[in-house]
């Protein structure tokens, strides 16, 4: 059974910030729509402590990774608008990561929970000299940007990899100070052994510092940041987005765009939550595989009660829709080779609710969007342009027409 925490606002209480992006930390920018600071208020910290204490831990992350929390760019690439065949009136709109902090989108999600045991500390509800260790199971973007952070906040990380990780970011996460184990199969037991031995280190006391939403809801709160900035940018110019297409490893940067694009509907910044869909690669795709699964379940135009009610089905017995796959995944696209999807259910019920579907491209088509990206002069990696691969094939089929606004994420530096 699928137990997952979600944070839910109460849009009654909440205010969007008004106003264009700012050159502050989304952090504080929308501290009001993050639960540490909810926490912090109930618990009597004052919000210019709040930000104080945002701020100093901001400080600490740029002594650290060279820079803080900045609003990343986002705009339309006239480049890839004009290559993709693209009319005046629509075009392809890039959300730029790779300049944030430790160079990818990853660290958003982290620094939403970092706020959250700061915040703790700080209003007394847990022990600073009783720190528990954090942990998580990576061995690309997410673990030196839980590394960075870790550092930045003078708390132990351990990091569980495979066998294979690369001795590079290995190196790196040993210098920021993390505690890296290196971990295999010893039992037969399928799946992720690194996220095994993450699972028995929380179980043992460990703070989850990982980005996948099931182990931390917090996590999927941090990478709404991004949302937020999409938002606030498009309102701002005017203009409202057709298509999203989304690269998916664990499913938790996905699950964090369209949570965040709803939160921004539902409080008026948007008009509607762009069509939404997502990218595998041919060699892995379990998401794509557990949308098929719900999918059946479902008449050919379900009402969104009855796509509720198969998620439900679906939740109650997960290992029936999301298991590991079978083969070891190899691509270009490293950062999405997971071998489950651990947000699998958001990001279902995103697809169905805003009619998006689940791509899954080939090696030749993820190279031909890498190459794109470099061409429009971004310094992605070719995880980071895997959602562009997903552009490709939509407008290929038709599903994208010229006149269409579409938004994709470069969510990764060429390293
Ligand atoms: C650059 C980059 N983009 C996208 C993703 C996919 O994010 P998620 O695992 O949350 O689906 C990853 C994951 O490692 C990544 O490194």
């Amino acid at each position: 059974m699928d137990h997952v925490l979600v944070r839910v606002l109460d849009l009654d209480r909440v205010r969007f910030p008004p106003g264009p992006a700012d050159h502050g930390s989304p952090f504080v920018r929308y501290r009001g729509l993050l639960h540490s600071q909810h926490r912090a208020r109930a618990a009597g910290v004052p919000d210019d402590e709040y930000v104080a204490l945002a701020a100093r831990l901001d400080e600490a992350v740029s002594r650290v990774a060279g820079r803080g929390f900045l609003s990343t760019p986002f705009g339309r690439s006239t480049v890839l608008s004009d290559r993709l065949g693209f009319s005046a009136a629509g075009g392809v709109w890039v959300k730029d990561e790779t300049g944030n902090v430790a160079g990818s989108h990853k660290a958003r999600h982290l620094m939403g929970v970092l706020l959250h045991l700061e915040v703790s500390e700080r209003a007394g509800l847990t022990d600073p000299a009783r720190r528990p260790d954090l942990a998580i199971a990576s061995c690309g973007n997410a673990a030196l940007a839980a590394a960075v952070l870790a550092r930045a906040a003078d708390r132990r990380l351990r990091v569980f990899v495979p066998r294979h990780a690369d001795h590079h970011v290995l190196e790196s996460l040993r210098e920021l100070g993390a505690d890296v184990v290196t971990c295999t199969h010893t039992d037969g037991t399928p799946g992720d052994p690194t996220y095994a031995r993450l699972r028995a280190a929380i179980a043992a006391g460990a703070v989850p510092f990982t980005c996948q939403g099931p182990e931390n809801g917090l996590v999927i709160e941090g990478g709404e940041t991004m949302a937020y900035e999409i938002a606030t940018s498009l309102r701002e110019e005017g203009v409202g987005l057709d298509h999203l297409v989304v690269q998916v490893g664990g499913g938790a940067l996905a699950s964090a765009c369209l949570q965040g694009l709803a939160e921004a509907a539902d409080l008026g910044v948007l008009e509607r939550v762009p069509c939404t869909h997502t990218v595998q690669t041919t060699g892995g795709h379990p998401l794509e595989r557990a949308y098929r699964l719900v999918r059946a379940l479902l008449p050919a135009t379900p009402t969104g009660e009855e796509a509720e009610a198969a998620l439900r089905e679906a939740a109650q017995h997960r290992s029936a829709y999301m298991w590991p796959w079978e083969t070891e995944p190899r691509s270009i696209a490293t950062g999405i080779l997971d071998d489950e999807t651990y947000d699998w259910r958001a990001t279902v019920a995103g697809m169905l609710a805003t009619g998006g579907r689940p791509l899954v491209v080939s090696e030749q088509l993820l190279a031909q969007a890498h190459d794109l990206g470099h061409a429009a002069g971004h310094a992605v990696c070719p995880t980071g342009s895997a959602g562009l691969a997903g552009l490709l094939t939509l407008v290929a089929d038709g599903t994208v027409g010229p006149d269409d606004r579409v938004a994709v994420l470069f969510t990764g530096v060429d390293r």
